[in-house]
């Protein structure tokens, strides 16, 4: 079912003879192979010979080389060169830092940097709160990771995560304005790696743990939220957990069932799995039936760590023993983030009426969705080529930007509750179709729902009073808070501050203790 995209797109530079038929011949070599022409440009063109840079899409790297093969066998026709359009937009990194001050003369220097600077440096010694208005600590989010669970990819160190951790932070800029860095540690060691954030905290206003496995990524999450005064996110657990649980809600609604009435399978019990099963709960559904690769989790079962016995203890409400497929007969709803294409359409179609499969494992789904659509009401997959891609980027640049505009000392279960209600319902009713569960990545409301959410759930733990959050009144009149528009909006809060001379009322706000509070916990 896959088909050619541009994560595998090439340019091929080829010299071809002048004819009439030409061009033709070579975009008919293309498409023979399979490829998919996206730009045919002339570069050069003589009475001899024209060079064309041909772009297409394939559907692997190995599929690319057979396309160029094709175009280089054509008589009189020679490629020339072959560039990988995806590494071409690696070259140099895909972030960088620009200055928001001006630099011209001696008095912009003065100011920006010796000897004024030091004046704002007394202040923050004097005040530590202070960094938070007078710094990039203000929407700065340092996105951390080892690097031992990137994609699909495994442990390939800090270096080769760094371009997956440069496009993060470019997420989080386009979409929310939210500053983030790359921050990928030379190490695997758990206390080093809570040690190092812990040593690097006082820059950032957050901090997004990234592609750290499982179970590691428990204990330096729980041990990062004990210590620092800023929120700790680990995005493959929260993240997926807010987006699936965003989905389900609008699922639901689609095949008018209530999720206390349903019975909810999730299968794998890693980072993503225990995330969703611990939001899930806090929805009350009739039972969550867990499944990992040594078959269904109950509270018998031999040699579990503290997290699945943690699992075992809040969900499978009957007991049930067994395999997947046992699990899912009679279940309204299937949770996917697993292993692929261990889940058949017999499994689907022993499950409840109008049923609800998630497959969210990549890049291979647990079952082939257009299997799952024969006996399912409602698909959706973690795919681009889908209807109903389940989106990390749905929740986390909103996710920061409510959190930085709040200036949140730590993260919430409401707020990740109030985050995923505010995703499912951008959707507005008369949108809402089994192949339109959740918006588009695209749509600028989402991130914008989603700051808002957090900010308001961050002032509800506070008693709605002024102590976690802060909402700022900007020079043009407007609210700061909460709003996912651009880093300006920071700064023009930052201005506002300056002018009406506001501090950093900070409070704590309170934990909501969720029903499988421990599941993260030995
Ligand atoms: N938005 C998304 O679409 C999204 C988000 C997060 C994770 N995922 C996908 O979910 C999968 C799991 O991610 P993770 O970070 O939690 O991984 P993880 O390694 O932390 O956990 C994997 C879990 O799957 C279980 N598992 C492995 N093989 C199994 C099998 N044959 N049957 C049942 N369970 C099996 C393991 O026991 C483990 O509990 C990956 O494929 C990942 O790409 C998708």
């Amino acid at each position: 079912m896959a088909i050619p995209g541009p994560g595998y797109s090439i340019t091929m530079r080829v010299a071809a003879p002048p004819s009439a038929s030409a061009a033709g011949d070579l975009t008919s070599a293309v498409g023979r192979a399979g490829g998919v022409i996206t730009a045919f440009d002339v570069v050069e063109s003589t009475a001899a010979l024209m060079v064309v840079d041909l772009s297409a899409n394939a559907l692997s790297a190995d599929h690319a080389g057979e396309i160029t093969a094709a175009v280089d066998a054509l008589p009189g026709v020679a490629v020339r060169k072959v560039s990988d359009r995806t590494f071409l937009v690696h070259l140099g990194g895909k972030i960088e830092v620009t200055s928001k001050v001006p630099l011209r003369n001696r008095d912009d220097l003065s100011r920006a940097y010796t000897p004024g600077v030091a004046r704002v440096c007394q202040a923050i010694a004097e005040n530590p709160e202070d960094a938070r208005r007078l710094t990039i600590k203000r929407n700065t989010v340092a996105v951390v990771t080892d690097g031992t669970a990137v994609l699909g990819l495994g442990n390939i160190g800090p270096a080769a995560a760094l371009p997956v951790m440069e496009g993060k932070a470019a997420l989080f800029k386009k979409f929310a304005g939210v500053d983030a860095w790359p921050v990928c540690l030379d190490t695997t060691d758990t206390e080093e790696i809570i040690r190092t954030v812990e040593l690097i905290a006082p820059v950032y206003g957050g901090i997004n743990l990234e592609d750290i496995a499982a179970p590691r990524c428990f204990e330096i999450e729980k041990r990062l939220r004990e210590r620092l005064d800023i929120p700790v996110f680990h995005d493959d657990q929260h993240g997926t957990a807010i987006v699936v649980v965003g989905a389900l809600r609008n699922a639901l609604r689609v095949v008018d069932k209530r999720i206390e009435d349903c019975r909810i399978v999730v299968s794998g019990v890693g980072a993503a799995g225990n995330a969703i099963i611990r939001l899930l709960l806090l929805q009350h559904p009739a039972d969550i039936v867990a499944v990992d690769i040594d078959g269904i989790v109950h509270t018998g079962r031999p040699g579990m760590d503290p997290n699945l016995a943690a699992v075992a203890a809040a969900t499978n409400r009957r007991g049930l023993t067994g395999t997947l497929a046992q699990a899912v007969a009679g279940a309204d709803v299937f949770i996917g983030v697993s292993a692929p294409n261990i889940l058949s359409g017999a499994d689907v179609a022993t499950m409840a009426d109008r049923a609800v499969v998630f497959a969210l494992a990549n890049p291979d789904p647990e079952i082939d969705p257009l299997e799952a659509q024969q006996h399912a009401a409602v698909v959706a997959t973690g795919r681009s080529d889908f209807p109903n891609q389940i989106n990390n980027v749905l929740a986390f640049p909103g996710v920061f930007r409510g959190l930085l505009d709040a200036q949140a000392r730590n993260i919430t279960d409401d707020m990740l509750v109030a985050a995923a209600h505010a995703i499912a319902d951008v959707v507005q009713p008369d949108q809402l179709n089994a192949s339109f569960i959740v918006p588009s990545v695209f749509d600028d409301k989402v991130a914008t729902a989603v700051a808002r959410a957090v900010v308001g759930a961050s002032r509800h733990a506070a008693g709605g009073a002024d102590h976690s959050t802060r909402s700022v009144t900007t020079d043009d009149g407007g609210e700061a808070t909460g709003s996912a528009g651009s880093a300006d909006r920071a700064d023009r809060a930052d201005r506002a501050d300056r002018a009406d001379g506001r501090g950093s009322a900070i409070g704590a706000p309170t934990d909501h203790a969720p029903e499988l509070a421990d599941v993260t916990h030995d």
